[in-house]
């Protein structure tokens, strides 16, 4: 019997601790359903990490708190997660290897923080994060150890930091990346090999930076790019070759809200890029110029052929009297018999948007 009693005893001590583990605690602040693969603690002023999480949870929002720092390890136990949203909170601090033991994690949204350094340990363990969501936080750099880790990531959101300055190799690793927002940060100029080894963008969004200068091969060779917005820069002129060495089958670029100078050299190039059947500028017909003073606020469409006509007759002004000035002299000097003929060339306005071209 007593044998008998035990068993019962232990029977009931199982039942009562599989019990618990099916009802596994589901955090108080946190919500728990779909067989506990989801749990929502959202909108619950959580400042801390860690709540307590059931293992199973794929999907696990903590969106909307006031989170602060995500310690070491600290999602160890939830190695199932797909999706983490994180959005929403005040975290300034990732801990190296904060998401280590994450290896299925797909998705990761950590915008609206107050992130302003990734370090090498961030990205740890990320290897098959395919979405990485940074818009509104306080990145002011970006180097080769931001995203080392991250081989797998296809779409890196950025929009809205103080990002200034971008090492060359800072997206080295991301050869899957197909999608990249730079937009609204402090970008002043882009260099060559920074986009180099991106051969599967498709999507480059750098508009409503600073950009007044790129290097002469930046695009180059970004083969699957089908949109690059440069919209709202300081671009004030652009070399044909930047954009020719974009070798894809069809790209759309955007490049209104600059201060374009409307020389007769910005004409050409432009004349030239919408003669290149792969290249699409969508909105050529929004572009206005800044500089001359003369076409201040003048659309670049329709200043398109009047001033470089009006630049050709004062070349050819110039020419003319310059060689009737010649061969003025050359009579003068023919007469006379005095002095030698000194050679001279005229020289020539006009050219000028080539000088900013970088080359490199
Ligand atoms: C689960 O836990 C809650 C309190 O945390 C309790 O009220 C409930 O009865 C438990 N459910 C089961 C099935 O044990
Ligand atoms: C956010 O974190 C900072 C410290 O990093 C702290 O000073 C501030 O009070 C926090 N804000 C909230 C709303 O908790
Ligand atoms: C990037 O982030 C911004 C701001 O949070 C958002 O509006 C936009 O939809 C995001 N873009 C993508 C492609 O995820
Ligand atoms: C970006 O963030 C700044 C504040 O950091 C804000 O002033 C600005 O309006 C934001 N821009 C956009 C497009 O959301
Ligand atoms: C050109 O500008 C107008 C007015 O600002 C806008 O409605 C239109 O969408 C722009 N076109 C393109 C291709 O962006």
């Amino acid at each position: 019997l007593s044998k008998m009693l035990e068993f019962l005893f232990v029977l009931l001590l199982a039942a009562e601790s599989s019990c618990m583990f099916l009802n596994w605690t589901c955090d108080q602040s946190c919500v728990c359903h779909g067989d506990l693969k989801f749990t929502t603690c959202s909108h619950d002023d959580l400042t801390q990490l860690p709540v307590k999480v059931p293992p199973s949870t794929e999907l696990l929002d903590l969106s909307n708190n006031l989170i602060s720092v995500v310690q070491k390890h600290v999602f160890s136990s939830n190695r199932k997660l797909r999706v983490l949203l994180l959005q929403n909170n005040n975290i300034s601090l990732v801990e190296d290897g904060g998401f280590a033991q994450l290896e299925f994690l797909q998705k990761l949204d950590l915008s609206w923080n107050r992130i302003s350094v990734l370090t090498e340990g961030f990205s740890v363990g990320l290897a098959f994060l395919r979405e990485l969501q940074l818009s509104h936080n306080q990145l002011t750099g970006l180097d080769s150890r931001s995203f080392l880790h991250l081989d797998g990531l296809q779409r890196l959101n950025l929009t809205n930091n103080s990002i200034q300055s971008m090492e060359v190799r800072s997206f080295s690793s991301m050869s899957s990346l197909r999608q990249l927002h730079l937009q609204d940060n402090q970008l002043t100029s882009l260099l060559s090999g920074t986009f180099s080894m991106l051969r599967s963008l498709e999507v480059l969004n750098l508009a409503g930076n600073q950009i007044h200068e790129m290097e002469l091969l930046v695009f180059n060779p970004l083969t699957s790019m089908t949109l690059l917005n440069l919209a709202d820069n300081q671009l004030s002129t652009v070399c044909f070759k930047t954009f020719l060495s974009i070798h894809t089958y069809s790209t759309h670029i955007l490049l209104q809200g600059n201060p374009w100078n409307c020389d007769c050299e910005l004409q050409r190039v432009f004349r030239k890029l919408r003669s290149i059947q792969r290249i699409f500028l969508d909105d050529y017909y929004n572009l206005t110029c800044r500089e001359p003073p003369v076409l201040h606020n003048h659309r670049l469409m329709e200043v398109d052929t009047e001033l470089c006509i009006a630049e050709t007759v004062t070349v050819l002004i110039i020419t003319i009297t310059v060689v009737i000035t010649v061969l003025a002299a050359m009579l003068m000097g023919e007469r006379k018999k005095k002095k030698r003929r000194k050679g001279f060339s005229p020289v020539l306005p006009g050219g000028g948007g080539q000088a900013s071209c970088l080359t490199k």
